[in-house]
């Protein structure tokens, strides 16, 4: 990979830093240095002052009542989401500025004003109040990126039902499964999705979802492949959107929610097989999601913003959908892959719309990096002025190249760190005040707090790898896991006291800057998106012939991580190639696939402890080609090197 941008090495090796180019801090949203010791000193003051730029119906009470675990904030408060995205756009010229420019993977594209999406999201709003939804009634939402998607979650958030969005690449017992968890009585979907020119079928996924889900009443269809997607609909319970939407007023009020009214709940992988229903609520969510989007992406009235993720992930969520909106930005949303028709689109893209500013995965800047320069090159780029990446470390390599490649090396890029349950990027630059360093998501955002400890708690000296934890609420953390409150103090608050555990580990610099290692919990990270090692498991064991599976995270050079899994079959079932494929694609039917393990390797026995526990340290030793770490509380050392000896030869 080297090879193809020979200069980025010998940058590498000077060490460079890049501050931020003067004329960009000239234009910044924020200059001040000050603000890091202002928010600090005083952060619920900082966040209150936030919280003047959003709509209110009634202004809040008490900025944050915080009874560790449990945050609220903005108590007293009646706010809207959908109103702060839309209705308070419509006043002044931006009313007819672009809210949305989407773009469909065979190259149809459309442009929403704000007073146009405003309508429609009215318009389904009345639609879904015709079916009986109501306020704190949730709704299941498992459609590909078209225009329907946020015009239902906006939707959603005016009338005050919590939305649940389920990624569209899921697989129907995925659905079924968030469906039943948060008991949805109405799932929205469409008819299918392109993805390198191929239909997805959703509405068949959604069908086969729907046989076990006794609460959804109705599933509403929106068209996007026409007649070629051969769907049934099933009489009493489907209904085409476009029926729904039909005659529908285009005005309905939005509804004044408590500041901790649910807003949304979304499903992300933890240390067990069971997914969490991350909630977020309203004013806390929101607030975060538009500051952020405001001091992080430095958004201007003028820009042309295009966060490149699916909104059935958290990025899409706050970075395309209510950070942006509430902002009054333009914001893009493209359907499909990055390589169709060709290897070129996200520039093509770019360049169509001239966007200002794109923010994007590492894995897609990898898989661009391989492809190489020469895709960028074939398109004027020089309307970019600010970059940024999410969802995964990135390596310096391909922090370089996205910088010289994309950013012509004039455009600041961000690398931000957050997760599903934080809401809103937590650990970043400011592109007009940081000296950035490729590779480090710099420093925590005004007002949080954030530190690296051991074991015990205690901070440990800069450049020693610890956990990342937070040390301070912040607005848009979540409040608890649906239906588990239990499971939200001991996931993320039991390993210290009043202290957020990410389960994620870094360390810091002497500059005080983080550098954010990677999980340290049972959860890959596969091309940006979190997977349990325990779903793979449970999903391979699932399967007649297996009788034992572990799985765990290896390296991969595009995907940050791939999944690799270690089988044992039962008596007298014999290992093939064949078996290996059943394997894979069983995986990917049962839970979709992102999870598709890239290698299955076949063992008569898995290392365990005396207790029994699978040790997965070992087996990614193995996988890694690494030194065997500590194997003195196995139980059968022989177990590990018979398997060791396996994976060498197959490599
Ligand atoms: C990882 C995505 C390094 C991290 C917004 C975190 C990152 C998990 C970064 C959350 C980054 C996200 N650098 N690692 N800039 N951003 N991560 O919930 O391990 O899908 O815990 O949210 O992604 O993934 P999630």
């Amino acid at each position: 990979m080297a090879d193809t941008v020979p200069s980025i090495e010998a940058l590498l090796q000077e060490g460079r830093t890049f501050p931020p180019p003067e004329e960009f801090t000239a234009q910044a949203n924020v200059r001040d240095a000050g603000v890091y010791q202002k928010a600090d000193a005083d952060f619920e003051g900082f966040w209150a002052q936030w919280a003047e730029e959003l709509h209110w119906f009634k202004r809040w009470d008490k900025t944050l009542q915080w009874d560790p675990p449990n945050a609220q904030w903005f108590t007293g408060g009646k706010i809207n989401v959908s109103y702060n995205c839309l209705d308070r756009h419509l006043t002044g010229p931006r009313r007819n500025k672009a809210a949305l420019v989407w773009e469909g993977e065979p190259g149809d594209w459309k442009v929403y004003t704000y007073a146009h999406l405003h309508r429609e999201v009215c318009r389904f709003a009345n639609g879904l109040k015709s079916l009986g939804v109501k306020k704190g009634d949730r709704v299941t939402i498992y459609m590909p990126m078209i225009p329907e998607l946020p015009i239902a979650m906006l939707a959603c958030a005016r009338i005050g039902a919590p939305h649940s969005i389920v990624f569209g690449g899921f697989s129907p017992e995925s659905l079924r499964d968030r469906i039943n968890d948060c008991q949805a009585n109405v799932l929205i979907t469409a008819d299918g999705g392109y993805r390198r020119g191929r239909v997805v079928p959703l509405k068949q996924n959604a069908d086969e979802a729907l046989e076990g889900t006794p609460t959804v009443r109705t599933s509403i269809v929106a068209r996007r492949i026409g007649d070629d997607a051969n769907v049934s609909m099933k009489e009493g319970r489907d209904v085409w959107w476009d029926d729904l939407v039909e005659g529908q007023s285009t005005h309905c009020d939005a509804e004044p929610m408590d500041s901790e009214d649910m807003l949304f709940i979304l499903y992300t992988s933890g240390t067990t097989g069971k997914p969490k229903g991350v909630v977020h609520t309203t004013a806390g969510y929101l607030l975060g999601a538009y500051a952020t989007t405001k001091w992080v992406f430095d958004l201007k009235e003028e820009d042309v913003y295009w966060c490149t993720a699916d909104i059935g992930w958290v990025t899409g969520h706050s970075y395309i959908v209510y950070g942006p909106l509430a902002n009054g930005a333009t914001s893009v949303m493209y359907e499909g892959a990055p390589d169709y028709p060709d290897r070129d689109r996200f520039w093509a893209i770019v360049e169509k719309y001239a966007a200002t500013i794109v923010y994007t995965a590492p894995t897609a800047i990898r898989a661009c990096m391989r492809w190489g320069e020469s895709y960028p090159a074939k398109h004027d780029l020089s309307s970019i002025r600010l970059l940024g990446t999410v969802g995964e470390p990135i390596n310096p390599e391909a922090w370089m190249w996205y910088r010289e490649n994309i950013g012509g090396g004039r455009c600041p890029v961000v690398d931000t760190w957050w997760q599903t349950e934080t809401g809103m990027i937590l650990i970043t630059p400011l592109p007009g005040l940081t000296t950035l360093t490729p590779g480090s998501a710099t420093r925590p955002f005004p007002g949080v707090q954030a530190e690296v400890v051991d074991e015990k708690g205690d901070p440990v000296a800069p450049g020693q790898g610890g956990y990342l934890i937070l040390k301070r609420p912040w607005p848009a953390m979540l409040r608890t896991i649906y239906g588990d409150p239990e499971r939200y103090v001991e996931q993320y608050w039991s390993r210290y006291p009043n202290v957020y555990f990410t389960g994620d580990g870094a360390k810091m610099d002497d500059k005080g800057f983080f550098w954010i290692l990677g999980r340290v919990d049972d959860v890959i990270n596969v091309a940006g998106h979190r997977i349990s090692t325990m779903e793979v498991e449970s999903a391979l064991v699932d399967h007649r012939s297996v009788a034992e599976a572990a799985s765990i995270g290896k390296s991969h050079e595009v995907k940050g991580q791939g999944v690799v899994a270690f089988v044992t079959l039962k008596e007298g079932v014999e290992t093939s190639d064949a078996m290996e494929r059943e394997l894979k694609a069983h995986v990917a039917r049962k839970i979709g696939a992102i999870a598709r393990p890239d290698d299955i390797y076949f063992a008569a026995d898995l290392p365990k402890t005396r207790s029994g526990k699978i040790m997965r340290r070992l087996l990614r030793d193995i996988a890694e080609g690494r030194v065997l770490g500590d194997t003195t509380t196995l139980a059968d050392e022989g177990v590990v090197e018979m398997l060791k000896q396996q994976y060498e030869d197959d490599e």
